[in-house]
């Protein structure tokens, strides 16, 4: 049994930047369940063995480094890797080989950075060595496959295609997705070409598919969650704090709510459906709020119902303000008696007076 003890997290790109909640913060480190995201996922390789993790990111960089540091703190070696130019998911994997000190034959993990998962990653590494696998592709099921990688197999698990993000109805040809974990066998990464942008999904697969290499997926129905979307993060966060999705890094017992230490909640303020309060956080008398992510510093006044909604950093909520599936940036100004709905999205800093907006008719 060869273990896996070296991972790569893929934290760069165009999607690391969670708009218009923080203009600043890269997504990866945006608190869900109320620490940063990635430490899910640094807390869930950790937990499966993996002992070494390069980074690897191409821009805003200098937030990862400050707050995670040499990794000892979470019991891990990390060191970090940032491409002048983003090299594209493969091209970032074959950036920081020269890291790695797997032999040839090892087995390299490999993360997308934005995935919350429950994936077994110990059953992963056992059925790439029972395979014998050049790589080895963690698969999930999901009803609109449109925005992923689909990956077929055969009745053994052999991967038969890799198609990118599907145009056509004839290319949907199954509901197996590609849900971002993989094992790549150590010197498979050494075939990615050097120094240019490479797709993992859209060249190097179906390349090595086209050479006969051995691809294996793993079909696994545990918890996923692409978190691409506001919407989807605050959804992730809940099942964090609910315990929905299990990751050791959440700071408390899991249940309906998670308030940080230096949080102040009025004693008839209702907190449910996995909310969570981060530092230094205000929420008035008879708030009502389901299912949301209140982050630090924010204040919710008396009154405000708020279900499924991402309150930024330092934000103001005013009374009887409603927000339903709401994605409040850093610092915005909420005034008293509006009510957001359906994906709205007030920018960093932006300011709506009393009663300026509502959904309901006239009564
Ligand atoms: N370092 C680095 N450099 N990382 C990158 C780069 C890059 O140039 N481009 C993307 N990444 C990272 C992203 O930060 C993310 O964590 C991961 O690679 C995947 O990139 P996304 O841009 O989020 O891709 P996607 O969500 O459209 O699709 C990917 O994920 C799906 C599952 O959520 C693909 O891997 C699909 O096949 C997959 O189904
Ligand atoms: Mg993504």
């Amino acid at each position: 049994m060869t273990e896996a003890k070296e991972a790569i997290l893929l934290v760069g790109g165009k999607g690391t930047r969670l708009r218009p909640l923080t203009v600043h913060t890269p997504k990866p480190m945006v608190p869900a369940a109320g620490v940063p995201f990635l430490t899910h996922q640094l807390a869930r390789a950790r937990a499966a063995g993996v002992e070494h993790i390069v980074l690897a990111t191409s821009y805003l960089a200098e937030v990862f480094e400050p707050h995670f540091g040499d990794g000892s703190s979470l019991g891990l070696h990390i060191e970090y890797v940032t491409e002048q130019e983003p090299l594209g998911t493969g091209g970032a994997i074959r950036n920081v080989a020269a890291k790695l000190s797997s032999g040839p034959d090892e087995p390299v993990l490999i993360f997308n950075g934005d995935i919350l998962t429950g994936l077994d990653i110990r059953a992963l590494v056992t059925s790439h060595n029972d395979s014998g696998a050049d790589v080895s592709l963690h698969l999930t099921r999901v009803e609109d496959p449109r925005a992923f990688g689909l990956v077929p197999t055969d009745a053994t698990g052999r991967v038969t295609a890799f198609l990118e993000k599907p145009q056509t109805p004839e290319e949907i040809v199954t509901d197996q997705i590609n849900a971002g974990a993989y094992i790549f066998r150590r010197s498979v990464i050494d075939t990615i070409p050097e120094g240019r942008p490479v797709s993992v999904e859209r060249e190097t697969f179906p390349g090595l598919l086209a050479s006969g290499a051995h691809l294996q997926g793993m079909v696994d129905s545990t918890y996923w969650l692409d978190l691409g979307t506001p919407q989807a993060f605050v959804r992730g966060s809940a099942d964090l704090v609910m315990g929905r999705a299990p990751s050791p890094a959440v700071p408390g017992r899991c249940g309906d709510r998670l308030v940080l230490e230096t949080a102040t909640v009025a004693a008839d303020a209702k907190l449910t459906g996995g909310t969570v309060v981060g530092a230094g956080a205000v929420i008035g008398a008879g708030a009502r709020i389901d299912g949301s992510t209140v982050l630090a510093g924010a204040v919710v006044e008396a009154g405000a119902v708020i279900t499924d909604s991402l309150i930024g950093a330092g934000a103001r909520i005013g009374s009887r303000t409603v927000l339903n599936g709401a994605v409040i940036g850093d610092g915005a100004q909420v005034g008293a008696d509006n009510e957001l709905r359906d994906g709205v999205r007030i920018w960093c800093g932006a300011v709506l007076p009393d009663a300026s907006i509502r959904f309901s008719s006239d009564q």
